[in-house]
């Protein structure tokens, strides 16, 4: 039984993936030129090979480049579509989406317009593949406070289409607690929260995102192995951390894979899950992260097992569907190869 048969056969879910992420090239030309919209890059290899990042702003800037020929509703739509075409040929079977209204909104695009194709997407995955889905808003962490109020002001009508908040964007200098009062809010209005916090920027921001924004995941979070006192809490709470292997290669968080913590936090006892976060840009989707690190890492059946159930655990699905859901990951038993 080689590893990439098991993680290729073993169900999981998704809990940290930003749709302008998953932006294909070939979409992306494809959407370019139904809307008449140009690219500064001649071609889809051309553009594939500025995919060369030395951190998170150097990525940022060419993914929301990427994001600006998304118009209208059918556009979102497609995006999300071609998305859990990927979760059906990796065998992820629930995922809890990011989307970015500030980048659409912010070149006129209406935030119905992003919802709706989003909403429908999502409903058609369901009905055509099984594919259960959340949707969370992120606020762009380097705006303003008055401009994720704003922003959160516009999504209060679509309630029942978003489980909640999460933060995202260029991380130093801007820390949770810029955002303390919108989470608040948001909370107040039913929204569940998460944060980016401790990909770039240092562990007190995960312990501001855990105390100000009082959130029930950290995304990212591998920086939080600087401070050990922040371990014991994120074990003792076993709160979840979505780290993504690939993001954390391309983006120089990590200098090489083999030198990645997961597998150390893991064996500690941190809820750590596997995600793929930005895929069109990272080099791979879900099962290429598991793949990739579990080769990295020499990780064993256990251990994928266990991320996979934990990708479950740490999800926003009942815990009825969670306990059904581990006991598919348990029962799953492979044909000898
Ligand atoms: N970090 C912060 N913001 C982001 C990311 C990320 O990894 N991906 C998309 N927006
Ligand atoms: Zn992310």
């Amino acid at each position: 039984m080689t590893r990439k048969a098991l993680i290729r056969a073993l169900p999981k879910a998704e809990l940290h993936v930003h749709i302008e992420g998953t932006f294909e090239p070939e979409l992306m030309f494809e959407i370019a030129r139904r809307n008449g919209v140009s690219i500064p890059y001649p071609d889809v290899e051309t553009l594939r090979r500025a995919y060369d990042f030395h951190n998170l702003q150097s990525f940022l800037d060419i993914y929301y480049a990427g994001a600006s020929v998304l118009l209208y509703e059918q556009d979102f739509y497609d995006l999300a579509t071609a998305y859990f075409a990927r979760c059906r040929d990796d065998h992820v079977v629930h995922s809890e989406i990011f989307f970015d209204p500030q980048t659409h909104t912010a070149r006129g695009v209406a935030f119905d317009t992003v919802l709706n194709g989003l909403t429908r997407a999502c409903r058609d995955a369901e009905t055509k593949w099984g594919i259960g889905s959340r949707l969370i808003m992120c606020f762009l962490r380097h705006l303003s406070e008055e401009d994720a109020f704003a922003t959160l002001e516009q999504a209060l009508p679509f309630k029942q289409h978003i489980i909640g908040v999460g933060l995202d964007s260029s991380e130093v200098g801007h820390p949770p607690s810029k955002f303390t009062r919108v989470f608040e809010r948001a909370r107040a209005e039913g929204f569940l929260a998460v944060a980016h916090a401790g990909e770039e920027g240092p562990p007190e921001y995960v312990y501001e995102a855990l105390d100000l924004l009082k959130v029930s995941r950290i995304d990212h979070g591998v920086r939080a192995e600087e401070d050990d006192a922040l371990m014991r809490r994120l074990i003792a709470e076993q709160m979840p951390l979505t780290v993504c292997p690939l993001s954390n290669l391309k983006l120089k968080v990590v200098s090489e894979l083999t030198r990645h913590n997961l597998h150390r936090m893991l064996e500690r006892g941190v809820l750590v899950t596997v995600n793929s976060d930005d895929p069109a840009y990272f080099g791979g989707y879900m099962n290429k992260n598991f793949t990739d690190v579990a080769d990295a890492l020499d990780l064993n059946e256990n251990n994928i097992r266990m991320l996979c159930k934990n990708s479950f655990k740490a999800s926003f699905l009942s815990d009825a569907e969670k306990e059904q859901w581990c006991r598919r990951v348990d029962e799953c038993v492979l044909d000898a190869v």
